[in-house]
């Protein structure tokens, strides 16, 4: 019997044998075998599997040292084991016949990559460039469009700093004059957003850039509504998506902005240095940058060498969350910040600064200390008690993100020593 065959054969053993078990894929998945990952397992056992087991079957799967309360995705998230074996798996390989590899098998299965995400993103591939990361895709929109002195940027005061590097390069090169609209926290609703939008428009507005779901207070911007309002306006629409796939089901075509850019790297919990560049295909001719120039192909003359095991394990990430669920993970991270909100908003000597609006709210959930209490000791203490938050540099704040591998205990836990510390 050749290797394949006999590969397949074994495989098809193990799925029989863990078949009705209940926790069968996962299970499965769990001993490693990036073999059978890439092979494509028969996901559909997931969909008969409680929240309980399968979301403690993805903790499991993790690298996460043990007994670490890990409540900071928003800046890093944890990649699966399967993800990162198969990526050590792939750099051995390369170096085996870097040339002929990276150019040739592997090029092709790092191409793939672009097709997952697509589908993963409610885009066509032809839509989707695989970027570094977000900070990155920003920037090869801004500093590709055409742009005429004294036109103007409406974003808010709540962006990341990585974003505003784009914009900032389009004031500085081209005279375009940022506005900044001063965010509510927490916000009320939809309208109080769309209005403070409505209302900083003018006949100068030619791009407008909003957080998908936002880095200091986890809200989440009603997109698709603002792509509604600009429509037919001659305004650009890019939206920083850094905090949302991986954590809320998307669907681009449906969200209708122009431009959407993310990282890999967060809630994705993928490859470290991963990301994506949405286009919308109608605006795709506005943006004229020398990165682009060979086309939108993971490799091509004008991207120069890319690294294959690392998009490689991206691709197979993005095949993990399908086979989870999209919108069965954001439920469950909904309902574990729904959870942590609850009992923060218990705790004394804090003001949570998350809206509260299910329509508005996202799995993030951020607080701000009252009293003397800093931000920064309350990291250091969480940190040197194996507690990962993230201390925010606005508010005198901390971040809570709440991924789909957290429990209702981490949350219990980091609230205990929060108590402790604010006493
Ligand atoms: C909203 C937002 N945009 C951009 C970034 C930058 O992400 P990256 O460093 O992956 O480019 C972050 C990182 O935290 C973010 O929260």
């Amino acid at each position: 019997m050749d290797k394949i065959l006999l590969k397949n054969k074994l495989l098809n053993t193990r799925r029989g044998l863990l078949k009705g078990t209940g926790l069968s894929v996962l299970a499965y998945l769990g001993a490693s075998n990036i073999k059978a990952f890439s092979q494509g397992v028969d996901f559909k056992n997931s969909e008969n599997m409680s929240d309980d087991i399968l979301f403690a079957e993805v903790r499991k799967q993790l690298m996460l040292k043990e007994n670490l309360v890990y409540l900071n995705t928003g800046t890093l998230g944890p990649a699966p084991k399967l993800v990162f074996d198969k990526i050590a798996a792939m750099m051995t390989r390369l170096e085996a016949n870097p040339a002929i590899e990276n150019f040739g098998p592997m090029g092709k299965m790092m191409e793939q990559t672009r097709g997952k995400v697509a589908r993963f993103m409610g885009a066509d591939e032809d839509e989707i460039i695989l970027t570094r990361n977000t900070t990155e895709g920003i920037s090869i929109v801004c500093s590709g469009i055409d742009w005429t002195a004294g036109d103007e940027i409406l974003t808010t005061n709540h962006e990341h700093g990585g974003a505003e590097t784009g914009l900032e390069f389009l004031a500085d090169t081209k005279g375009a004059v940022i506005k900044k609209i001063t965010m509510p926290y927490p916000a009320k609703d939809k309208k109080q957003l769309l209005d403070l939008v409505a209302a900083n428009i003018t006949d100068k507005t030619k791009l407008i850039l909003l957080s998908h779901v936002v880095t200091v207070t986890g809200l989440r911007w009603p997109i698709k509504e603002v792509s509604k309002m600009i429509e037919g306006r001659n305004i650009l629409l890019i939206v920083d998506g850094a905090q949302a796939p991986g954590m809320l089901h998307i669907d681009l075509h449906d969200m209708g902005c122009d431009f959407y850019a993310c990282s890999g790297h967060k809630w994705i919990m993928g490859p470290k240095e991963t990301g994506i560049l949405y286009m919308r295909k109608a605006v795709q001719n506005k943006v004229n940058n020398v990165f682009i120039t060979g086309g939108y192909a993971t490799y091509s003359h004008s991207s120069g060498t890319r690294n294959a095991p690392i998009i490689i394990g991206f691709g197979d990430v993005i095949d993990w969350h399908m086979a989870i669920g999209s919108k069965r993970s954001e439920k469950r991270c909904l309902d574990l910040a729904g959870y942590c909100r609850k009992q923060l908003a218990k705790v004394k000597g804090l003001t949570i600064i998350s809206s509260d609006n299910p329509e508005l709210s996202s799995a993030i959930v951020s607080f701000s200390l009252d009293g003397d209490v800093k931000n920064g000791d309350v990291f250091t203490q969480m940190r040197d008690k194996n507690i990962t938050i993230k201390r925010l540099p606005q508010y005198n704040a901390i971040r809570i993100s709440n991924h789909m591998f957290t429990t209702n205990k981490d949350v219990d836990q980091m609230i205990t020593l929060l108590k402790e510390i604010i006493a």
